[in-house]
């Protein structure tokens, strides 16, 4: 009884396909290698309101890595990065840098946030600085922290590049001995940059550019 049954089903798909008939499910369209990738810069955009929810250990690895191997004058990969997961840790920091000059003012501001967004993962970048630094450790971050970025948006996450909280950070002495105690940053790292990072709760539209600030002269 059951061969029969398939061999009538066998039947009804050849008749379907003799007939041209399209199966259900149409075959998916070749990816464009080069178009994910640039797909993925065109829409990148700074988030800045995240969910409680925290990002997988294996997605922050993949960030991390992004980062890492971003280039570096002479390859020198004078940076340090540590991306904070924990919120404690994260608060503490947070309760220092809202005591200086800068923070002050932005505590209204936070609605009862941390200095972080309250984002789920915060990553701390520092350039290296000293004898065995490049005199480029700062746009050794900035791209380094570019490669972050688009590895956080490849992933279906949010970030935003923020200097201002490097900034508190370093106006505070506490501060800049938690980077050092807690977080294990070498005394020859100068913070330059963080980057909260977390799933979306907002979306965001892509700002315009202005296309007139770069010209190709042939
Ligand atoms: C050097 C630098 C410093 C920035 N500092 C901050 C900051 O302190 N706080 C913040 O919310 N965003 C900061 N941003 C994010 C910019 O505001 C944002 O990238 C810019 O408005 C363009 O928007 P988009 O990232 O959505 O394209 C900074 C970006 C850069 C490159």
């Amino acid at each position: 009884m059951k061969s029969i049954k398939y061999l009538l089903l066998a039947v009804g798909v050849m008749m379907m396909a003799s007939c041209g008939q399209q199966p259900a499910v149409a075959p998916a369209e070749p990816v464009d290698p080069a178009q994910v990738v640039l797909d993925n810069i065109m829409t990148r955009v700074s988030v800045r309101q995240f969910t409680a929810e925290p990002i997988a250990k294996s997605d922050l690895e993949t960030i991390l890595k992004a980062g890492l191997q971003a280039p570096s004058a002479m390859n020198k990969q004078d940076w340090q990065v540590r991306i904070v997961t924990n919120q404690d840790m994260l608060n503490t920091l947070s309760g220092f840098m809202l005591n200086t000059e800068m923070g002050k003012g932005m505590a209204e501001r936070l609605n009862g946030k941390n200095a972080f967004a309250n984002a789920p993962a915060v990553a701390f970048i520092a350039a290296e600085t000293g004898e065995n630094a490049t005199a480029y450790n700062r746009e050794d971050t900035a791209l380094l922290s570019e490669n972050m970025l688009l590895a956080v948006h490849a992933l279906g996450l949010g970030a935003t590049y923020q200097a201002a909280p490097a900034r508190m950070i370093n106006d505070s002495a506490e501060a800049k001995d938690f980077l050092k105690n807690s977080l294990g940053f070498p005394e020859n790292a100068e913070l330059i940059n963080v980057i909260i990072m977390g799933h979306p709760a907002e979306t965001p539209a892509v700002k315009d550019r202005d296309q007139n600030k770069g010209r190709i002269i042939e």
